[in-house]
């Protein structure tokens, strides 16, 4: 029997809604119930009626999953699926720098790990990060972590001068650099340039960028664009959606290089196995749960 078909035979004996994000394998992201960014499949296992959610994604993905639905098992298909992003910070190193910032608001981005959302008042992801921040007293200090790209994109988009930034990274994201899409831009002249907020050239300020957009913002993008040729700055797994979206126009990605390997750990047949193993069950200690689940609450209601 084709993989595809075990898949789908399994999830139905299981149960299971498979959830995928726009930059999973394209045969991952053909076989999933959803694809989306972060914030679109929070709320999608939120909705969910299914007793089980399998997440072809990342931990912190399946863990935020967790937090939202705590009767309910997810799964992870492969546990090296981590995020270099989310390590970026620990815990012990959030209470310092809270200690230095007393008052502040911390928001987290949604790529962090569970107990970092725990000492955080807000979550966010690239889609509401703006919405988040903007809609927080104007004299109150932020911490926004752990992304500083990010972080000064949001900055630049509120105009707010009391925000710290945690100098964290996404090294597939850092690495796209001004210098990337000027060559890009030379080499593709009539060409649109959207960018992940993430990226190390993803500054608003640079004239080398037509739109900062999150990955959802991007698969809309795409539906709507007139533009016959766009530069895609962000991870090359979401020009799948894109191109199947609207195949009359090219999307070229900025780099072929920007391949997160973390993104790609998962296939189908970790997924056959998931479901019929019933691996790698994610789990979230209950007093860590109940603190990050109201910084994720007022996430998925921004
Ligand atoms: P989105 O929330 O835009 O999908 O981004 C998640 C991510 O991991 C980007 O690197
Ligand atoms: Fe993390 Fe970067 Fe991979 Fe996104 S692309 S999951 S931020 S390492």
């Amino acid at each position: 029997m084709p993989i595809e078909e075990e898949i789908r035979r399994l999830k139905e004996e299981r149960r299971a809604l498979l959830l995928a994000h726009n930059y999973q394998r394209p045969e991952v992201q053909d076989i999933a119930d959803f694809v989306g960014d972060s914030l679109y499949l929070s709320r999608k296992a939120m909705e969910a009626t299914e007793p089980v959610l399998l997440f072809a994604g990342v931990r912190f993905m399946a863990e935020t999953a967790k937090i939202l639905n705590p009767e309910k098992t997810v799964l992870l298909p492969d546990l090296k699926a981590g995020c270099a992003l989310a390590d970026s910070i620990t815990v012990e190193q959030l209470r310092t720098w809270k200690a230095e910032h007393p008052g502040a608001a911390v928001v987290s981005y949604i790529n962090t790990s569970a107990d970092v959302k725990a000492e955080s008042d807000y979550c966010c992801t690239s889609s509401n990060a703006v919405k988040v921040v903007g809609g927080l007293p104007p004299e109150q200090e932020v911490l926004f972590l752990p992304d500083m790209f990010l972080g000064e994109w949001v900055r630049q988009r509120t105009g707010r001068k009391n925000i710290h930034l945690w100098a964290g990274d996404c090294p597939v994201h850092a690495k796209l650099r001004p210098e990337d899409l000027q060559k890009a831009r030379a080499e593709h002249p009539g060409a649109e340039v959207i960018a992940h907020p993430e990226c190390g050239c993803g500054s608003a300020t640079l004239p080398h960028v037509d739109r900062i957009l999150s990955t959802d913002g991007m698969i809309r993008y795409a539906e709507e664009t007139r533009a016959p040729e766009t530069l895609v700055a962000t991870e090359i797994g979401i020009l799948h959606r894109m191109r199947r979206m609207n195949p009359g126009a090219r999307f070229l990605p900025l780099s072929e290089g920007a391949v997160c390997p973390f993104m790609k750990e998962i296939d189908l047949e970790d997924i056959r196995r998931s479901l019929a193993e019933n691996r790698y069950v994610i789990e979230v200690p209950a007093d860590i749960a109940s603190r990050a689940r109201r910084a994720l609450d007022r996430m998925v209601a921004a």
